[in-house]
């Protein structure tokens, strides 16, 4: 990253001096040795009769030493006489004060900025932000805003913690649609003299454009999938984007996040319909780099909350092995109509069996789909479970895995009788035949107990089996998997 400004080593202290130095300097230092041979080599004969023992081999070896040694010369130069005063050298980086993954406008006079930070920082210190947008337009002076910070991995986080930076301008600061770019100041700590520069967002002249905005949005539904990881199959993921397209409808769309998930297989039962612009895969590999809370989901979601905050009516965000359900046979307009007061909504999970099939010697279970043969429902109730959610992501400012904290409006949670979703636990990683365990016909009429948990047949997704299929063939095709 980049330092700017004031150095980010505060003054007077040796040591920081130094690791700048070391930092900005080594072009300079090779520079010179370069020069230095360079100058040796010409005047090779002096220099022999000076050091007659040395070769010019060596001599080169030595001067590359020097080079690397600089920055402990120059230590002991300026070590303080005081025998007493100790001295701290660092090496190394360990975490960045902000590693941006995303900046975006938000609305007229409203940006974010998405990002990850060292976690001490934040537990220990106080960072702050400030924005600046600076103009193409000469004449037209820059302008400062203030920033906030949400943290909203807060308790998740692990050497690093997503932060999510709202800049709120008093007006818009390209009213005059020249174009320009939103500085932050990114503050180590209290102290206004140690900070960072970045240079977060470019808008070319002539690319702002007031409606996008504004409704009407060009979805009506968005998914924000969080990072996918580890060996997903492809049968599943197939089946999972045929019955979602299907059931949010052709304005809706959906964007996937690989971090390593979407292998060939994976990639294959995509790209149709990526290439019908149904869906967007990213290519999240490189956050790898950086040690966050699970792959980084938590920065996964606000990047695709604010990257798509005017994109949509209604932004969903639940994962792969897990379905989207209306029961008695409500519409999902009905139902989000019902919803609109409301900024967010979350859902509640039928927890499905990821190995109990039934023994059915009518069917062909290796033909069979998913959420076709896996048929029987954990049946207990009143048991605290995850629940995913769908929110108006333009009234939302972060956002995290389960649901938002930081929303104007209203959150409603009373929603099962509306809307739920089917969750296949872990049975988008399982590769092959996902049926472990073939309960008799019987196990239809009564409770099973399996693994001491009781079981009962719920063939609702099973129903929309034909259906989901024929949409499929009729939207992008014959499939192979
Ligand atoms: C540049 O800014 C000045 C002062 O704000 C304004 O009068 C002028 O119209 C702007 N120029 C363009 C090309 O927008
Ligand atoms: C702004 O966007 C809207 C909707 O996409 C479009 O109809 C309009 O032409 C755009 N305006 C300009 C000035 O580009
Ligand atoms: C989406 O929002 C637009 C404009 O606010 C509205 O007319 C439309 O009915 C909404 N659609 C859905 C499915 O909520
Ligand atoms: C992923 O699955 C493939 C094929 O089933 C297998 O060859 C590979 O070793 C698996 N990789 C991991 C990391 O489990
Ligand atoms: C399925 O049921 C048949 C008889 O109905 C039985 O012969 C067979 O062993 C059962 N298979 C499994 C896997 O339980
Ligand atoms: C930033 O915060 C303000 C005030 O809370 C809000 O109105 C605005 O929508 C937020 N912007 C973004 C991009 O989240
Ligand atoms: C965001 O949520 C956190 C709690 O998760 C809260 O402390 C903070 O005040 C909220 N900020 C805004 C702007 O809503
Ligand atoms: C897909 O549709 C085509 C024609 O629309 C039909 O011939 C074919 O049998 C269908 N395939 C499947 C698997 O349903």
């Amino acid at each position: 990253m980049r330092k700017d400004g004031t150095p980010a080593a505060v003054s007077g202290n040796p040591a920081g001096k130094l690791s700048l130095l070391f930092e900005t300097k080594p072009l300079v230092a090779t520079f010179l040795a370069v020069f230095l041979v360079i100058a040796i080599w010409n005047i090779q004969p002096y220099y022999d009769n000076l050091l007659s023992t040395t070769r010019r081999c060596s001599a080169t070896i030595s001067l590359a030493e020097t080079t690397t040694t600089l920055p402990a010369k120059k230590l002991s130069t300026s070590k303080p006489t005081d025998p007493n005063k100790r001295i701290f050298t660092s090496y190394g980086n360990a975490a960045s004060l902000f590693v941006q993954m995303g900046a975006y406008r938000g609305g007229p006079r409203t940006f974010a900025i998405v990002g990850l930070a060292s976690k001490p920082i934040h537990v220990f210190g106080r960072p702050w932000y400030k924005c600046e947008w600076i103009s193409n337009n000469r004449s037209s002076p820059s302008m400062k805003a203030k920033a906030y910070k949400m943290l909203p991995d807060w308790g998740y986080g692990r050497v690093y913690t997503v932060v999510v930076v709202n800049c709120t301008f008093a007006v818009n600061p390209n009213e005059d649609n020249s174009g320009g770019k939103l500085i932050i100041y990114a503050y180590y700590g209290e102290s206004p003299k140690k900070y960072e520069k970045i240079e977060a967002l470019e808008e070319k002249p002539g690319s702002y454009n007031e409606s996008n905005f504004k409704p009407p949005y060009k979805y009506e539904y968005l998914y924000c999938g969080s990072s996918l990881y580890g060996n997903l199959s492809a049968a599943r993921v197939r089946e999972w984007i045929a019955y979602h397209a299907w059931f949010f409808g052709p304005k809706s769309h959906f964007v996937f996040h690989d971090a390593g998930g979407v292998g060939p297989e994976v990639r294959a039962v995509l790209d149709p319909w990526v290439r019908a612009g149904r869906a967007t895969v990213q290519d999240i590999r490189d956050q790898a780099e950086f040690d966050g809370y699970y792959y980084n989901q938590f920065l996964i979601v606000n990047d695709c909350l604010h990257r798509y905050r005017h994109a949509a009516n209604w932004t969903f965000y639940f994962d792969v092995d897990e379905y989207i359900y209306l029961p008695d046979g409500n519409t999902l307009e009905s139902v989000l109509k019902e919803f609109s007061d409301y900024t967010q909504f979350t859902i509640e999970q039928n927890p499905m069996s990821s190995k109990l099939c039934l023994n059915d010697s009518t069917h062909e279970y290796s033909r069979q789909w998913g959420f076709e043969k896996l048929v029987f429902r954990d049946s207990r109730t009143g048991i605290r479970r995850d629940r995913k959610y769908a929110i108006q992501a333009k009234n939302a400012f972060s956002t995290g895995v389960h649901m938002s904290e930081n929303v104007t409006g209203k959150t409603l949670h009373k929603t099962e009788t509306k809307i739920r979703y089917y969750h296949y636990h872990n049975s988008i990683t399982v590769p092959g035949e996902p049926c472990r365990e073939f309960l008799p016909v019987s196990a239809k009429k009564r409770v099973t107990l399996y693994d001491n948990l009781p079981f009962v047949y719920d063939d609702n997704m099973k129903k929309l089996a034909q259906t989901i299929k024929q949409f499929e063939n009729e939207t992008i095709g014959a499939v192979h998997v």
